[in-house]
């Protein structure tokens, strides 16, 4: 299966998948195109540096954000992309790309959904106060993190905790987290019937 990674900021995540693909723990899955509206942002050099191709666009420059999408979708297409991994792609996606790849794209979000959808999921679980937080992957719709959820995993939240302590422990539990659910994906081992989505056993 042919992934492009989505991701705006640090792309850790995007260089663990790298990773994960050059270890052969990815399934099918090959890594053939990194999209991201911010092309300052850290993960477009990491892209450069593991030499996968980019597509790096300024959403502003662009008269709405279906025409933004509209030049993914053709260059999704020219190149073949079945599957759209979000990786802290810190945009909503419009029905102009969710209709020719409904069913295929998913995301990972730092908390257990649906508590603490949006932005700054781990600083919302601090204030909050919740002692168990965690990683979400899911499908994604049209909404702020409401898609059918895939697997989740729980991290606890220690007396101590900082953001940044706790955003390092929820970074580590993702780390291990997302490659095994692409490679479950781009291998056609996860099904989804309604809301409620299966994860066959390699
Ligand atoms: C991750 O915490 C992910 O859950 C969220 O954005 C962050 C991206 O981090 N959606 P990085 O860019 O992969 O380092």
């Amino acid at each position: 299966s042919r992934i492009a990674v989505f991701a705006s900021g640090q792309g850790s995540n995007f260089a663990t998948l790298i990773e994960a693909q050059n270890a052969g723990r990815l399934g099918a899955g090959r890594i053939e195109l990194l999209v991201s509206d911010r092309p300052e942002a850290p993960v477009a050099q990491r892209a450069a540096d593991a030499g996968i191709p980019s597509l790096l666009l300024r959403p502003k420059e662009f008269a709405s954000r279906e025409l933004y999408e509209v030049e993914i979708v053709a260059e999704l297409q020219r190149r073949e992309i079945g599957l759209i991994v979000l990786a802290g792609y810190m945009r909503l996606i419009t029905p102009t790309l969710l209709e020719p790849y409904a069913g295929r794209i998913i995301n990972i979000h730092p908390s257990l959904l649906p508590a603490f959808a949006g932005k700054d999921a781990i600083g919302q679980a601090l204030d909050y106060g919740v002692k168990l937080t965690g990683v979400t992957v899911h499908f994604v719709d049209g909404g702020m993190d409401t898609g059918p959820v895939i697997a989740q995993r729980s991290v606890s939240v220690e007396e101590n905790d900082t953001p940044e302590s706790l955003a390092e422990r929820i970074h580590q539990v993702e780390y291990e987290l997302y490659p095994e659910v692409v490679g479950a994906f781009a291998d056609g081992r996860i099904t989804l019937q309604g809301r409620i989505s299966t994860t066959r056993d390699k």
